[in-house]
């Protein structure tokens, strides 16, 4: 027999069916609660709250255990390309090589984008940070293909859209940055793979040949899969809430785009590494800023530490740890941020205040060590996370129309004043 939860509330007794996921976490299903009692929940920043019933991702914050449609995060990280991943985390299963053959052939031919866009970029200041620039422009897509406003036009309009915004993502993230340098947009080549592809279109110039170090793409490969998805954060519960509006698919991923930016979720890559210069420019003494982190007077938070749901490690963040030693090895880079990074994570490991709080390295701790490597750019961290994160984005979205999910629209508990009568402004 099913299992039933009891909420007694004003003598009477009310019973809300216990549901089950495949992995046995288990839920109280209080749909019908303010049907039945005239009550709602109250639970700010949903820290218990399942806003949806989902196939894509399975993570266990307790015990480190991330998997995509099945898979573990480990497996896919050592064994998969991005674009494996992608059809994986969209679909439900890993493509065959024909699908795969296809699917990535259908992202290549659509990987330029419209020349008018060109001049968006052309308005923007050189100082604009490539975020803002990348939400708007995904944005302006839905523009160039009005066919897309409905989102639920037929299933083959719905795959367009999708390829068109896997294609042309990098080319507007290469292009946010080719325009904040003042350079010359570099064309997408269709001969090569996404990762290298988009290297090509950051770091190729006009003037002089440019190779992809298969080293530099073999580690952006791995740490686009890291950020593929993660089930219901900040952003995708954005672009799901979004979505849920029947918004077409662009304009939902530009709001989770937006959502992403913010330096407690994608921008806390950037903020680790802003964090990191910091204290190398104050002397490198660690123990000073775990201080300063501890202090409630002090708004200093050690960036990238601490999880809403990891609790004991963050298994992408062991994934990049090593990544990041292989990937600084093979290219032979002496970085002080990683010596700092290291000094930092043991002594927050080993402090009383972060063990009790259950607070460890997430995976932007080390991730911006290794985009730094890479070559790319402080400001364009989060840009990066938002390439690996699309997939992510667009399966949670494709799964919320298919489920004919109801509109998001939480509600809430009223504080203000009660109703009081209008005063003339001569009276006030
Ligand atoms: N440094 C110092 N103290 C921290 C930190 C930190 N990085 N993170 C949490 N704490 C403390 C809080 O002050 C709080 O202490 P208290 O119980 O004494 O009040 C306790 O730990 C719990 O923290 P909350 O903020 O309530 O936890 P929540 O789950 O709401 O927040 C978050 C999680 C936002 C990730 C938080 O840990 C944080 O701000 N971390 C730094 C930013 C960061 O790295 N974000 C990236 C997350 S991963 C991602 O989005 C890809």
């Amino acid at each position: 027999m099913s299992e039933i939860a009891k909420i007694e509330l004003d003598g009477k007794t009310f019973e809300f069916p216990v549901i089950e996921g495949t992995e046995n976490e288990k839920a109280i299903d209080i749909s019908k609660l303010r049907d039945a009692t005239g009550y709602i929940t109250l639970d700010p920043g949903y820290k218990n709250t399942g806003a949806t019933k989902s196939s894509i991702t399975y993570l266990d914050g307790e015990k480190g255990i991330l998997h995509y449609r099945g898979y573990s995060i480990e497996q896919l990280a050592e064994k998969a390309s991005f674009i494996e991943v992608a059809y994986l985390l969209i679909y439900g299963n890993l493509p065959t090589q024909t699908e795969l053959d296809i699917f990535t052939n259908n992202i290549t031919k659509h990987t330029l984008v419209h020349e008018d866009m060109k001049q968006f970029f052309e308005a923007y200041p050189a100082k604009a940070h490539p975020m803002g620039v990348l939400a708007s422009m995904v944005c302006s897509l839905s523009t160039f293909y009005p066919e897309s406003l409905d989102p639920n036009r037929s299933p083959e309009a719905k795959d367009l859209t999708i390829l068109r915004l896997l294609a042309k993502l990098p080319t507007l993230a290469a292009w946010s940055y080719k325009n904040a340098m003042r350079h010359p947009f570099m064309y997408p080549k269709n001969d090569l793979n996404y990762c290298s592809n988009f290297l090509h279109m950051m770091f190729a110039m006009p003037t002089e040949d440019y190779t992809v170090d298969p080293v530099v793409s073999n580690a952006l490969n791995k740490l686009l899969i890291l950020h593929a998805d993660h089930e219901q954060n900040c952003s995708t519960s954005t672009v799901r809430i979004v979505g849920s509006s029947q918004a077409n698919l662009y304009a939902s991923i530009s709001a989770g785009i937006s959502a992403l930016w913010g330096p407690l979720h994608g921008g806390a890559n950037q903020a680790v590494i802003e964090m990191l210069e910091q204290i190398h420019a104050d002397g490198g003494d660690v123990d000073k800023w775990v201080t300063k982190a501890k202090d409630k007077e002090d708004p200093f938070r050690l960036m990238g530490f601490g999880h809403r749901v990891y609790k004991n490690f963050d298994p992408r963040a062991t994934i990049i740890k090593k990544a990041c030693d292989d990937v600084l090895e093979k290219m032979g880079i002496n970085d002080p941020m990683l010596e700092i990074a290291k000094k930092l994570e043991k002594v927050a490991l080993e402090d009383e205040y972060f063990k009790s709080r259950n607070l460890y390295p997430n995976v932007d701790f080390y991730s911006g060590i290794i985009y730094r490597a890479l070559g790319i750019p402080t400001e364009m961290f989060t840009v990066m996370f938002a390439i690996g994160r699309l997939p992510g984005w667009i399966a949670q979205w494709k799964e919320m129309t298919e489920n004919n999910e109801p509109i998001g629209r939480p509600r809430q508990i009223y504080t203000g004043a009660t109703p009081r009568e209008y005063v003339s402004i001569e009276k006030r």
